[in-house]
C-alpha cells in the first residue's frame, strides 16, 4: 500500500553514465571488472496522467547521438514495464508521463540505459514515497536493465548507481562491490563510433562461441584475470603507464572475443599514436565507445582535439576526469 501518492515529482531525479575501464563480457561469467562512473547523467521528473489507466508516456529530451534513441526505444519500453513491475507500481488508474533529460549525452557504452532505469527509480520513489535505499534503487535499476540488456551483471546500473570507481563482479547471482581508492586522478578520452549497438545480441554471441569452444573463451578469461588483478594494483598506487599498457591488452582480449570492430580499432590507435597511455572499447563492443588514458589534464585535451580533428572514426570526442573518492558507496 503506498502511503502518499504525489502529482508530479518536485526535483529532478539522476542516474550517472559511466566507462568500463576493464573487464566488460568477462564480468558477465564472474570475472571482476573495474567502472568508472562519469559526472554526466540522466535526469528523470514524472508526473501522473490521471484517468489514463496503463498509459505510460516517455518525453525523451537527452541529448542523444542520431538514431540512438529511436533505436532503443522498444527496449526502452519492456526496461520501464519491468521497473514499475519490480516497484509494484499500480498505473491501472492513472498513468505516468516521463520526463528525461539532462546533460549525458546517449551512445552505446557510456551506460545510458542504466542511467535512465537509475534515474526513473529515483522518480519513481519520491513519487510514490517509497522510500527506497540505494541498495534498493540499485535493485530496481537492476530489473530495468534486463530489458535492455537480456542478462546483466549489474555492472552498469551499480555505477549510475553510486558513480565513482567501483570494483564490481556477479557472484552467485547477486552484485559484489566496493569503491576502489585510486592514487591519482584518470584523465580520460571517451570516443564515440556513433554506431548503436544491441547488447542482448552481442552478449549472446559471445554466449554462443564459449560454449563452442569453452577452452578457448577459459584461455581468454584467465589472461583478463591476470589483466584486472595487475589493474587493480596499478590503479591504486597511481602507475599510470601501467594501467594504459593494460587497457591495451584488455582491448586486445576483446578483439579475440570478437566484440570490437574495425572502427573501434582504427579509434585506439589513432588515441595510442597522439601520445595516450593506453586505450581500449569500452562496454558492449562492435559500436559503441573507446576509452584512452592521458597523463594529465593537458595532455587529455591535446590528444582530444588530436583525434577529433584528424580521426574519421570517432564521431564524438568527451573529456573526462575521474577523481579518486567520488562514489557514494
Ligand atoms: C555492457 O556495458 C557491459 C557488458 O559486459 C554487459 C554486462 O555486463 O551486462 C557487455
Amino acid at each position: 500500500m503506498h502511503v502518499a501518492v504525489k502529482d508530479k515529482t518536485t526535483r529532478h531525479h539522476i542516474g550517472y553514465g559511466k566507462v568500463i575501464l576493464f573487464g566488460e563480457h568477462f564480468v558477465v561469467y564472474g570475472a571482476e571488472s573495474i567502472v568508472a562512473g562519469i559526472n554526466e547523467y540522466t535526469t528523470c521528473e514524472i508526473s501522473r496522467l490521471k484517468h489514463k489507466p496503463n498509459v505510460v508516456e516517455v518525453i525523451d529530451e537527452r541529448p542523444a547521438v542520431p538514431g540512438y534513441i529511436k533505436e532503443k526505444r522498444e527496449e526502452q519500453r519492456v526496461a520501464h514495464g519491468l521497473v514499475l513491475r519490480h516497484l509494484n507500481i499500480d498505473t491501472s488508474k492513472d498513468g505516468l508521463l516521463v520526463k528525461l533529460g539532462g546533460p549525458l549525452v546517449p551512445s552505446s557504452g557510456i551506460g545510458a540505459s542504466a542511467s535512465d532505469v537509475v534515474s526513473l527509480s529515483r522518480a519513481l520513489n519520491e513519487l510514490y514515497s517509497l522510500n527506497l535505499s540505494e541498495e534498493a534503487v540499485n535493485r530496481s535499476a537492476y530489473a530495468g536493465e534486463c530489458g535492455y540488456h537480456g542478462t546483466p551483471s549489474g555492472v552498469d546500473n551499480t555505477a549510475a548507481t553510486y558513480g565513482g570507481i567501483i570494483l564490481f563482479r556477479r557472484a552467485l547471482k547477486k552484485s559484489v562491490f566496493s569503491s576502489l581508492a585510486l592514487g591519482k586522478t584518470l584523465s580520460i578520452i571517451v570516443c564515440s563510433t556513433g554506431i548503436t549497438a544491441s547488447t542482448t545480441k552481442v552478449v549472446a554471441d559471445v554466449a554462443r562461441l564459449k560454449a563452442a569452444q569453452p577452452s578457448w573463451f577459459d584461455d581468454l578469461f584467465e589472461q583478463y584475470n591476470a589483466c584486472v588483478r595487475e589493474a587493480k594494483k596499478a590503479l591504486q598506487s597511481g602507475n599510470l603507464r601501467r594501467v594504459g599498457e593494460l587497457m591495451n591488452i584488455n582491448h586486445t582480449l576483446c578483439q579475440k572475443l570478437t566484440v570490437s570492430c574495425p572502427e573501434l580499432d582504427a579509434i585506439a590507435t589513432c588515441c595510442r599514436t597522439f601520445g595516450a597511455l593506453g586505450a581500449k572499447m569500452s562496454g558492449t563492443g562492435r559500436g559503441g565507445l573507446v576509452v584512452a588514458l592521458a597523463a594529465n589534464t593537458q595532455e587529455r585535451d591535446r590528444i582530444a582535439k588530436a583525434v577529433r580533428e584528424q580521426c574519421k572514426e570517432a564521431k564524438f570526442v568527451w573529456r573526462y576526469s575521474v577523481q579518486p573518492g567520488g562514489s557514494k558507496l
